[in-house]
């Protein structure tokens, strides 16, 4: 028998100007846990997308052989026939359908066109205690959290026996605790002898789970490790993954924070907006000094998105009450737009539903919320627009063969570059970043930092919602720690640990 799994050969797939797969070679052992690591754009969903037959066989060069047949696979649903699947980097849950619905869509068993629904709540129940998700079955997809529908994919993909699973970034969008969750039942998975491959920015997580690793960059494939017989670490990964040595994660810093208080929020709550009782935020106060960087941080559903999106022009709740001061001057917006022309940037968390208009150019997104600077007499100056996509593409290192690319073309990381294009472009005296590095590889992590360290080095500020606790101690003058919908309090630059953020989301003190 054959010990490999799946094998890749010669691959080339080519996109109209981007050479996405440039003779990659691949190979899985059954029942490892693989990961596939490289920069954005490197060409890591495209590979599996090829494998999983989501682009077709006429439409790339090379083979692909599964347990040593070539696969030939014209649609996704022939390769779950061969007991493959993939969990896209982007959610694909139907969000109005029920949770075991979702489950059985598209491979619903009928005796004589006959559904048996009670037979299928029965048995999603069980999928879903394998996953460790204790949700009734009948629960709408959209009202859970993305680390619980990440789960119900997976409880999908082991309905239909799989063998090979795929999982495109499934922790870029959790938290810490529900990250460490789904890596833990991916080991149990292996157990069970389901083999795994899984792509991820976290290199941490990437050490944990992995028996083998395979480097991409630019479309190829640079080497491959198997972590139980070489000394693997995250900076040998980070070497070929950018092709150089990375001493610093985060920029050196010596902007000064200037004393000037330039936003300062009182008494903020927020009411949820199908359960106008519900106050999602509650009581908020705090301030931003000019040439700050303030992180908010705490667990997932602990109101900081909720809270600066609320203060961004009432951009989330039913309702809000609270007071806002701008340099001293009470403010009251009713729209984004408002937030907008009085000097507020911000780049929300979920970049696809949010961020970005997927089927517009990168130049139209880019510019989208600086159309007026743009404009002559309510014309807008095709050459100047050009101009300033172009300068992003340069600066930003935005990885796209022209800035007239449809953007749901671009690697996740490149997409998420263009929102921060698009924010930089309307020049805010304050910018509002929420989760401003979910899905980047470290080296373009790395250049978003320096992007943030050069505006408060301007005299801006910026707020960042992060889940990425070592981010918030590595960059940020001031820590507000939330929890429950409340600030419960603030910890300085040198004296913040993840330790103390944990306790204090708890306890509210610091330790
Ligand atoms: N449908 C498409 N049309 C044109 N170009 C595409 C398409 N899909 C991907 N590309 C390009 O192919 C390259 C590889 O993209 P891919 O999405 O595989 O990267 P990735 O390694 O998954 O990156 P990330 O870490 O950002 O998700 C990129 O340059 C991307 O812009
Ligand atoms: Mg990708």
């Amino acid at each position: 028998m054959n010990e490999y799994i799946l094998e890749v050969k010669n691959l080339t797939k080519i996109f109209p100007g981007v050479k996405a797969l440039d003779s990659v070679n691949f190979k899985i052992k059954k029942g490892e846990i693989h990961c596939l690591c490289g920069e954005n754009g490197a060409g890591k969903s495209t590979l599996m997308n090829v494998v999983s037959g989501v682009y077709p066989h006429d439409s790339y060069e090379g083979k692909v052989f599964l347990h040593g047949k070539e696969t030939n696979y014209k649609t996704v649903k022939d390769s779950e026939q061969d007991n493959l699947a993939i969990i896209h980097q982007e959610l694909a849950l139907s969000p109005y359908l029920s949770i075991y619905e979702n489950i059985f869509l598209g491979h619903i068993k009928s005796k004589t066109g006959i559904i048996n629904w009670k037979q299928l709540i029965i048995d999603s129940k069980k999928l879903l205690k394998k996953v460790g998700l204790n949700e009734n079955p009948e629960t709408i997809v959209s009202k859970m959290g993305v680390g619980k529908q990440q789960l119900v994919e997976i409880a999908r993909a082991l309905s239909k026996n799989v063998e090979l699973l795929i999982l495109d970034e499934p922790t870029s969008s959790l938290n810490d605790v529900e990250s460490e969750q789904l890596l833990q039942l991916i080991l149990e998975l292996k157990k069970e002898g389901i083999t795994c491959i899984m792509i991820s920015h976290k290199l941490n997580e990437v050490m944990e789970v992995a028996d083998s690793i395979t480097i991409l960059r630019d479309g190829q494939t640079i080497c491959s490790y198997d972590c139980h017989n070489e000394n693997i670490t995250e900076e040998i990964i980070i070497q070929g993954m950018v092709g150089r040595d990375m001493t610093h994660r985060y920029p050196e810093q010596d902007h000064k924070v200037s004393s000037d208080t330039i936003m300062e929020v009182k008494n903020w709550s927020v009411y949820h907006p199908e359960y106008p009782d519900l106050a999602v935020v509650k009581n908020a106060s705090f301030n931003l000094k000019k040439g700050e960087i303030l992180a908010f941080c705490g667990p997932m559903g602990a109101g900081r998105t909720e809270l600066m999106m609320s203060i961004f022009g009432k951009a989330y709740g039913s309702h809000c009450s609270g007071e806002l001061y701008i340099k001293g001057e009470k403010r009251e917006y009713h729209t984004p737009k408002d937030a907008i022309t009085d000097g507020l940037g911000y780049v929300s968390e979920d970049r696809k539903e949010l961020g970005l208009i997927l089927i517009q150019s990168v130049r139209q997104n880019i510019s989208n919320s600086s159309l007026k600077k743009l404009s002559k007499l309510g014309v807008i100056d095709k050459h100047k627009e050009l101009e300033e996509a172009n300068n992003f593409k340069k600066s930003l290192n935005i990885k796209t063969p022209t800035v007239e690319q449809t953007v749901k073309n671009l690697s996740g990381g490149n997409q998420q570059k263009v929102v921060l294009s698009r924010c930089l472009l309307a020049e805010p005296e304050i910018f509002i970043v929420d989760e401003p590095t979910r899905g980047i590889d470290v080296g373009a992590k790395y250049e978003i930092y320096c992007i943030l360290e050069d505006l408060v080095k301007q005299g801006k500020s910026v707020i960042m919602v992060t889940s990425e606790m070592p981010e918030a101690i590595g960059m940020a003058d001031r820590i507000y720690v939330m929890n429950e919908g409340k600030i419960k309090g603030q910890l300085l630059k040198g004296d913040a640990t993840q330790e103390k953020i944990m306790t204090m989301a708890l306890t509210g003190k610091k330790e």
